[in-house]
C-alpha cells in the first residue's frame, strides 16, 4: 500500500533532530489522530533556507513526509518553501494512501509555521503566509 519512497523515507529518514539556534521552528499537530510533527529551519540572510531538521511522533506516513519535506525545503529561498504543497511532498514520494493524504498536510503546516516563526522574529511579512491556525506549542506546554 506505501510506495517505495515512503517505506524508504520512513526506514531511512532523512534530516532527523533538531536545530540549535534555528531561524524558525514550527510545531503542529492533528487533533484527531493525535501526531506532532515539529520543523526546524536555518535560513540565511539572503533568506535562503541552509537547514532543515525535524522531529516526529506520529504515524510512519509522517515521518516519511516530514522527512520528503525537510528534503525538499534545502536550497529554497523562503517563497520557494511557501510554495511547496502536501501535494509536492506526497508527489515526491510517489503518493500516499487516501487515509494518510492528512500526514502529508503536517508536514506543509509544519514548514509555514516555521516560516511564520522566522518573519516574525526577523519582522518580515511573507506574502502569501498566514499565521498558523494554533500555536500547538502553547498547548503542548500545559
Ligand atoms: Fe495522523 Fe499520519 S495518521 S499524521
Amino acid at each position: 500500500m506505501y510506495s517505495e519512497k515512503v517505506m524508504d523515507h520512513f526506514n531511512n529518514p532523512r534530516n532527523v533532530g533538531e536545530l540549535e539556534n534555528p531561524s524558525g521552528v514550527g510545531t503542529v499537530g492533528n487533533a484527531k489522530c493525535g501526531d506532532i510533527m515539529r520543523i526546524y529551519l536555518d535560513i540565511d540572510d539572503n533568506g535562503v533556507i541552509q537547514e532543515a531538521k525535524f522531529k516526529t511522533f506520529g504515524c510512519g506516513a509522517a515521518v516519511a513526509t516530514s522527512s520528503m519535506a525537510t528534503e525538499l525545503v534545502k536550497g529554497k529561498t523562503v517563497c520557494q518553501a511557501l510554495e511547496i504543497t502536501n501535494k509536492a511532498v506526497m508527489e515526491a514520494l510517489d503518493g500516499l494512501p487516501p487515509a494518510k493524504v492528512h500526514c502529508s498536510l503536517l508536514a506543509e503546516e509544519a514548514i509555514h509555521a516555521a516560516l511564520w516563526d522566522y518573519a516574525e522574529k526577523n519582522n518580515l511579512t511573507i506574502e502569501g503566509l498566514k499565521k498558523p491556525v494554533e500555536d500547538i506549542e502553547e498547548k503542548l506546554e500545559d
